[in-house]
């Protein structure tokens, strides 16, 4: 069934929502981005993704082209015209459409594009296999930009060998998956995951699972680690807002918590959805 979709201030049958061929969003991948989960027919972490927007709108000198109340009335109207029960919303906004140029246009009017999907984000999770890859992204990951190039082809890496995803490596340490945040469990018990830099992209699942993890008065560690370190943890997993807290069974044909979910990751993982459900808007 065809999809309603939003462009520039209209809701459209997805086959007639159109972009100019001179968007700088298709020509130079000049656009942010933000994926925001779907519970319930609810928004989840729907304050942390917008403000992750509006920063990375902000690190490369765009606006947010509507008012942040209508931003989240276009949300909520997407989940009820597609009757979006569990799922996701993706947002995109660029630069707009100019003539081509590596100097940013002055004048070009932002293009604004927000659909649905359906994802079975509370479906219990069996857990993922994943290879590792060397980082061939440019070095403002921290900002959501619609250059995907480098994670997607990375990802076909893993899907070659028959693998989930790929954990991407740079100078000998995990910077983060192909669209995910990545994590170990210690065998005493503490979660260690990359610090924030500009070396990976500030998850909102990661602040909200962290902050979870703190309640719990579970250890973390944010700092970097290895393949190897990895590979000789008790427990590993990534999160992302199209996963929320999914465990890693095997890195690089090293089984870990013995090729099935750990209890660290699966409690999470629980915790996350519960808590999830209810503070969803
Ligand atoms: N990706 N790291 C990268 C490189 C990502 O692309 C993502 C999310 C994350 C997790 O961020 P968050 O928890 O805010 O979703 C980490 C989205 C889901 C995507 O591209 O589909």
């Amino acid at each position: 069934m065809s999809r309603t979709v939003y462009v520039n201030g209209s809701y459209l049958p997805e086959e007639e929502a159109t972009v100019s061929i001179f968007d700088r969003g298709f020509l130079f991948a000049d656009g942010v981005y933000e994926v925001t989960a779907v519970l319930d027919g609810k928004l989840v972490d729907y304050a942390g993704h917008t403000a992750r927007l509006e920063r990375s709108l902000k690190e490369l000198k765009m606006d947010l082209p509507i008012s942040t109340e209508e931003l989240l009335q276009v949300h909520r109207e997407l989940i009820t015209r597609n009757n979006l029960t569990e799922g996701a919303i993706y947002l995109q906004i660029t630069r707009g459409a100019a003539d081509r140029d590596f100097v940013f246009p002055k004048d070009a009017k932002q293009t604004i594009v927000l659909f649905t999907q359906v994802k079975p984000l509370s479906a219990p999770k069996t857990g993922i296999r994943i290879i590792s890859a060397p980082d061939i992204r440019w070095g403002r990951r921290d900002i959501k930009t619609v250059q995907l190039l480098a994670p997607s082809m990375t990802k076909m890496l893993a899907k070659a060998e028959g693998k989930d995803d790929a954990w991407m490596v740079q100078d000998g340490f995990v910077t983060e998956g192909t669209s995910c945040n990545a994590y170990i469990v210690t065998k005493d018990g503490k979660i260690v995951t990359r610090d924030l830099s500009h070396s990976i992209l500030h998850g909102i699942t990661r602040a909200a699972v962290l902050k979870l993890a703190a309640e719990l008065d579970m250890e973390i560690e944010e700092r970097a680690f290895t393949i190897e370190e990895a590979q000789n943890a008790a427990e590993a997993f990534v999160t992302a807002a199209t996963a929320f807290v999914n465990p890693v069974i095997e890195i690089d044909n090293v089984e870990l918590s013995g090729g099935k979910p750990g209890p660290v990751v699966t409690r999470l993982s629980q915790l996350y959805l519960e808590e999830s459900r209810k503070a969803a808007v």
